[in-house]
């Protein structure tokens, strides 16, 4: 009985807001003492971003090896010349059907010609007209993280 007089009694009252604003002061203080780091860096705003750095594509002669049975293979050249629109596909200049044994590259895999009902079609099927949806060149910079992937 006498006990929860002394709790609600205004002088208890009064030291736990106290303490309550005593925290919230650490609280904001230590906050603006920490200092925030965008992705930007320390810039200022009104100066020029960090160059960006430029990777070097690798060319491998007679293409990168597959880690597993059906990985889309890399691309062992250069693409950025080739351009996928919806009027054409650069990419099928030297890999289609028609061209690849003029231009000695790789015909794209059967696969390719196949629509999701699985017919086979004259044309790339849609499904595998952005080739660089699956098929991306590479670079020779070091790994970020180790990886200790096995093929199988
Ligand atoms: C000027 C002709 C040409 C064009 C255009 C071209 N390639 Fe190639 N591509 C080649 C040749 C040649 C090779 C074989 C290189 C080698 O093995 O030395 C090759 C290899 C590849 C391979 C590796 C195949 C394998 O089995 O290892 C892929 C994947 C590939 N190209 C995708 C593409 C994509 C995607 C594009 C469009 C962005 C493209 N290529 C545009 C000529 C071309
Ligand atoms: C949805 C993913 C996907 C897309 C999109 C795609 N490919 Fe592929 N590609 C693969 C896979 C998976 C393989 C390996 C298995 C196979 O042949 O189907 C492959 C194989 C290949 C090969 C090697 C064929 C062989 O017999 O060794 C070439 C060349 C190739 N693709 C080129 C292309 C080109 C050019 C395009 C665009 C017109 C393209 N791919 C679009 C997934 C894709």
């Amino acid at each position: 009985m006498f006990k929860t007089i002394k709790s609600t009694s205004p002088l208890f009252i009064k030291k736990r807001v106290t303490i309550f604003l005593l925290a919230m002061a650490v609280m904001i203080f230590s906050s603006a003492a920490m200092s925030v780091q965008s992705l930007r860096g320390d810039h200022a705003l009104d100066a020029d971003a960090n160059k960006v750095m430029k990777h070097k594509i690798d060319t491998v002669e007679g293409g990168i090896k597959r880690n597993f049975k059906l990985q889309p293979p890399m691309i062992p050249h250069t693409i950025d010349k080739y351009k996928i629109t919806l009027k054409g596909n650069g990419c099928m200049k030297c890999h289609s059907e028609k061209a690849y044994k003029k231009e000695k590259a790789p015909k794209v895999g059967d696969s390719h010609y196949v629509d999701r009902d699985g017919n086979t079609l004259k044309k790339v099927s849609s499904r595998r007209y952005f080739c660089n949806q699956c098929h991306a060149p590479q670079t020779k910079d070091a790994p970020l993280v180790e990886n200790v992937y096995e093929g199988i």
